[in-house]
């Protein structure tokens, strides 16, 4: 049932993501225009569980649409997981009378705010924020773009030192469950393999390969690696073992790490979270509660939280396809 909304609070949740504070630009500003007061809540859920907001204006969002990290602060909460902490953050949205939540952030911050939602009938709306691009419903999560080319800069840079000394490089990239930074990533800086959670390459077939394009004169390569990559084995552990197997390289690790979460956010992400996050507002003005934004074939949806948290999304066979096409 469609209820009136003059209060609205936004907070981001999760890890952050470059594009979260043009989110957070969007959901004021867009909330001003339509004549409603919107707060916002520090520390994600940690801040709503102790009342930590405060009211935002318009003019509060100024120089941020350029910024990575998120101005509310973030956090993983455990706290939110037990039903004690979850019924504390509903006193204190009745307290401040706040009539709606927007959410700016992944899957596991979903799946709170979905529990949340029904445990109180609260209306909730989530914007898809977080760099692993893992959230199902939508063609890109905010934050994505700019972390994928920050992880093929640092590619492009390692291509450098890597065929200076002729080595092998395994250069890890962050995607727990999905494998679209590595992909994506992987392929623009030509990399000449990208192991990802959503199969399984093996590690022998590997070792077969780089031994065929060192034969054919490639005198370095590099190796793209997921976080979460299929065969469970870690960075160094898959290195090692190439190394054992395949003399000719000297084999070098590198991390990439959190240096893909921060940055200024690309055009694309700045574009994408001012778009998802005036459509967050719009929907919950509408009476769409218990849903999120998304971008879908070029257009600007919303859909229902259920599936943003139960559908599995990861790398399209299509361009698991075209992987060995490339390095060829
Ligand atoms: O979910 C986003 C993400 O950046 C993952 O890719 C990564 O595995 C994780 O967060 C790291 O989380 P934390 O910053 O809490 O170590």
């Amino acid at each position: 049932m469609k209820k009136r909304i003059q209060n609205i609070a936004v907070m981001t949740s999760g890890g952050d993501a470059p594009g979260m504070n043009a989110a957070i630009r969007a959901v004021v500003r867009s909330g001003v225009y339509y004549n409603k007061d919107v707060f916002g809540i520090y520390r994600g859920y940690e801040g709503l569980i102790e009342g930590d907001m405060e009211r935002y204006s318009a003019r509060m969002v100024s120089n941020i649409i350029n910024r990575g990290g998120t101005i509310l602060k973030t956090a993983r909460s455990e706290e939110f997981r037990t039903v004690e902490g979850r019924k504390k953050a509903y006193e204190n949205l009745v307290k401040n009378n706040i009539d709606a939540l927007v959410v700016i952030g992944g899957d596991g911050s979903f799946r709170g705010m979905k529990v949340f939602a029904e445990e109180f009938d609260f209306p909730v709306i989530g914007i898809p924020a977080t760099i692993d691009n893992d959230i199902s419903g939508t063609d890109y999560t905010i934050g994505f773009d700019t972390a994928a080319n920050t992880a093929m800069d640092a590619i492009d840079k390692i291509r450098d030192t890597a065929s200076s000394h002729n080595r092998l490089f395994f250069i890890e990239v962050m995607g727990r469950d999905a494998g679209f930074l590595a992909t994506y990533a992987g392929l623009a800086g030509g990399a000449e393999d990208i192991l990802i959670p959503e199969k399984d390459r093996g590690i022998d077939s590997l070792v077969n390969s780089l031994r065929r394009s060192k034969r054919s004169g490639k005198t370095s390569s590099m190796v793209v690696v997921a976080e979460g990559e299929k065969s469970g084995k870690n960075v160094f552990e898959i290195a090692r073992y190439v190394e054992e197997n395949l003399k000719e390289y000297e084999v070098r690790v590198v991390i990439i790490g959190h240096i893909q979460r921060g940055g200024c956010p690309s055009v694309f992400d700045r574009v994408l979270a001012s778009r998802l996050g005036i459509k967050a507002v719009e929907a919950l003005l509408d009476g769409q509660y218990n849903m999120v934004t998304g971008f879908k074939s070029n257009h600007v949806i919303v859909y229902p939280l259920e599936q943003a948290i139960t559908d599995q999304k990861g790398v399209s066979q299509e361009l698991i396809r075209i992987i060995p096409i490339l390095t060829t």
